[in-house]
């Protein structure tokens, strides 16, 4: 089975069509008006937008967009994201101070949305620099304003070829847990394998992982809502 076919069998190209994973550009469409639905917000931190961490997004999104949730999805591909120059001007100011980026747009987002999703593949062991450096910045503009992750539902996903997709979900994790989150768990760690796009499609255990994901954080708004 090609890659296409495989993402439609898995309901996934519906929720890609709806999420309009285009990068920063399309999230906007997707707001409904049924104000009874939670806001999940997904962040792609591969340097392929077409790789294995966004379908494994749209993975756990299809089971969220299937009941009705507002689902986003924004991908870092193309994009630098620069690190926090530790100069702690946001203080009291709720977002970073430096728009030569596009942290600030995705900071609000993060702050608006009852969900946050962190997709990221594994480089180096470890999260890709982009997720490590909107992790710095929104945790001291979330530490220097506290409370605004307060109780908000965090999801990792990590991808990878062999090895560090652990570290990678810790690093992620960890960010979720300093800030007063509830984070969302699954079947196994939230974890697919594969190298070149599309493979992780094909890791079945790694999909039902994400498909089981996806309904645990619906479980979850369910009950906090
Ligand atoms: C710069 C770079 C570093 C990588 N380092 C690792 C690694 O340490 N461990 C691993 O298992 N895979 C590693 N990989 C492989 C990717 O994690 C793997 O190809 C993954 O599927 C990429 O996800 P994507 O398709 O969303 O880009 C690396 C890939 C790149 C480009």
């Amino acid at each position: 089975m090609n890659r296409r076919n495989a993402i439609k069998r898995l309901g996934a190209l519906a929720a890609a069509a709806a999420i309009g994973s285009t990068g920063l550009v399309g999230a906007s469409g997707m707001i409904t008006e049924n104000k009874g639905f939670m806001k999940i917000l997904a962040i792609n931190g591969s340097s392929r937008k077409h790789g294995n961490t966004g379908d494994m997004i749209d993975v756990v999104l299809s089971e969220l967009s299937e009941l009705g949730h507002t689902v986003e999805r924004i991908d870092f591909a193309g994009h630098t994201i620069n690190p926090c120059k530790a100069c702690f001007a946001c203080a009291g100011k709720r977002n970073c101070v430096f728009s030569d980026d596009i942290f600030r747009e995705v900071y609000e987002r993060m702050t608006e949305a009852d969900v946050i999703i962190i997709g990221s593949p594994t480089y180096s062991a470890d999260v890709s620099s982009t997720i490590k450096a909107v992790i710095e910045r929104a945790s001291v503009v979330s530490d220097t304003n506290p409370g605004m992750f307060r109780h908000k539902i965090g999801a990792g996903i990590v991808v990878g070829r062999r090895a560090g997709t652990m570290n990678a979900l810790d690093t992620i994790n960890r960010f979720f847990l300093n800030k007063e989150m509830f984070v969302a768990g699954s079947t196994y760690w939230n974890i697919a394998y594969g190298r070149l796009p599309g493979e992780a499609l094909n890791d079945a255990e790694g999909v039902a992982t994400m498909r089981n994901l996806g309904k645990n954080i619906a479980w979850l708004l369910s009950r906090l809502a």
